[in-house]
């Protein structure tokens, strides 16, 4: 089939690669040209694993092109999915600007019957904005052509994207039932055929509800997340290891394992502004979503939690002090620091006086592009992170290591060299990586997030 993806970000260039190993024909806009440039110079603007060699592949094999044509773009796809990015606003509802103009294009270079595939993550509603959009521009034009909106919101992870959308648990498609939704409907289902060979995974919905379960699940998640960080606050003063406590509730099925690891805060381009955008569509409809206001504000500070331990051990005046970060990224396997918590855990820490070695195995150009943006008007404060070329290095002299992000590299180092690099062999873990009764063997003295150490 032939596809065309407006946006090639995470969303955009993973949902087209994934479709041209599937054997589709597909175009990839976007507005960025550098971002163009590089897809078409053979590299991928982002780390994401697998994703690379999937592209390659797929523009060598002539089922993948890159342009920032959008009349071409446009002229290119029976299914056109719109995967631009829906950033908050200022009021912390979601920012539609990029998701209209996409339409409008679509609109205005349209010359036949196509589908409009909602991929971002849209509020309620969305699509008939979408629609009245490229009605508007067909308006202008004089053109009477039929086209169909479907929502079609995306699951996949960063980090674990391609996997994602190769197995997804389930392909969540919302269409309306005239006769151009229809039309939509039987192509999304021969798109889309592949994937439920085994089984069907395709829950076919209205359009609003498949929008409104988008929400729904990254606020599940987010919930999730908030709620063991919360006990772990408590466990610690409690005397009590959340991470029994987490593989006690999660062996009941109705719970589960996933999304209980308490830690440093969720962040991520998805997470906060997605629990911020439901909760804005709910107050237009006058109501408040109470335990989402709770979900945000427990992450606010759980961001904090890290710097508060370091403090009530260190004291308050960290000057003079040097302290190693290992992880910068929000997750491990990305290079996205968007929302990442190690951006306010190293901006607290220089505000108390402490000087950071920082370490990431991937996100190191990023992180320094997004932290000379937050500390644009403190670069004295900036001038106190040295940018570290490995782990060791980071850990040399240091007072104290903190883990923000749980790479595998971190997983298993040699506690030895790193007790002999290190001033003091002290141990802060946002990930709760290792068992605190582990550490006191290795002679570290070891802090964690609800593991029972009393701090
Ligand atoms: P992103 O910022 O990585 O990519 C968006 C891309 O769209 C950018 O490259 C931008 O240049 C391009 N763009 C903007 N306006 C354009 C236009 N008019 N024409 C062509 N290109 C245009 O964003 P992302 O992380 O891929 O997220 C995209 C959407 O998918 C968001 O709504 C997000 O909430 C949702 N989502 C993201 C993830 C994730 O893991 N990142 C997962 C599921 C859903
Ligand atoms: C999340 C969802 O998991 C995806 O299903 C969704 O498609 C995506 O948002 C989106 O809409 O963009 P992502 O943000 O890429 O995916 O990564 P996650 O693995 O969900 O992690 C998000 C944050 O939560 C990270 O900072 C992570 O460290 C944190 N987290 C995750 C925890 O603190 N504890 C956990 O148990 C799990």
């Amino acid at each position: 089939m032939k596809i065309t993806i407006i946006g090639t970000g995470y969303v955009g260039l993973v949902t087209g690669a994934c479709l041209a190993e599937l054997g589709n024909d597909v175009f990839c806009l976007d507005v960025n040209q550098q971002k163009i440039d590089i897809l078409n110079g053979g590299g991928i603007p982002i780390h994401e694993p697998g994703l690379e060699e999937i592209v390659r592949r797929n523009r060598a094999a002539g089922r993948m092109t890159f342009a920032s044509d959008v009349q071409a773009a446009v002229a290119h796809g029976d299914v056109m999915f719109i995967a631009v990015g829906t950033p908050p606003d200022e009021d912390g509802s979601a920012d539609l600007q990029y998701v209209l103009e996409a339409a409008r294009s679509i609109g205005r270079y349209m010359n036949d019957f196509k589908v409009i595939v909602d991929k971002s993550t849209v509020p309620v509603g969305t699509a008939d904005k979408v629609r009245q959009a490229i009605a508007d521009e067909l308006a202008r034009r004089g053109a009477a052509l039929e086209f169909s909106v479907v929502s079609n919101p995306e699951f996949l992870k960063e980090g674990a994207a391609v996997e994602d959308f190769m197995r997804p648990d389930r392909i969540v498609i919302g269409c309306d039932s005239t006769p151009a939704g229809e039309r939509a409907r039987a192509l999304m289902r021969r798109l889309y055929a592949s994937f439920n060979r085994n089984h069907e995974r395709t829950l076919w919905m209205d359009v609003r509800s498949a929008e409104f379960t988008k929400y729904a699940a990254n606020a599940m998640l987010a919930t999730r997340i908030s709620f063991m960080n919360e006990l772990a606050n408590l466990a610690d003063k409690v005397g009590v290891d959340i991470e029994a406590v987490r593989q006690g509730i999660g062996s009941d099925p109705r719970i589960g394992y996933s999304f209980l690891y308490a830690g440093c805060g969720y962040g991520g381009s998805c997470f906060p502004k997605d629990v911020q955008a439901l909760e804005r569509t709910a107050r237009v409809y006058d109501q408040e979503l109470l335990i989402l206001r709770a979900v945000e504000e427990v992450n606010a500070r759980q961001k904090y939690v890290l710097p508060k331990k370091i403090r009530a051990r260190l004291g308050a005046d960290l000057h003079g002090k040097r302290v190693a970060v290992w992880g910068l990224a929000f997750k491990p396997d990305t290079d996205d620091m968007r929302e990442a918590p190690s951006r306010v855990i190293i901006g607290e820490l220089l505000r108390l006086g402490a000087t950071l070695a920082v370490f990431d195995p991937v996100a190191m150009d990023e992180a320094r592009r997004v932290l000379a943006l937050d500390f644009a008007s403190r670069p004295e404060l900036l001038a106190r992170v040295e940018f570290s070329d490995t782990q060791m290095a980071a850990v040399q002299g240091a007072h104290a290591l903190v883990i923000v992000t749980e790479w595998k590299a971190f997983r298993n180092p040699d506690w030895t060299q790193v007790r002999a690099a290190m001033q003091s062999a002290l141990v802060f873990d946002g990930r709760n990586l290792f068992e605190p009764f582990a550490m006191a063997e290795a002679g570290v003295e070891y802090h964690g997030i609800g593991r029972a150490t009393g701090v």
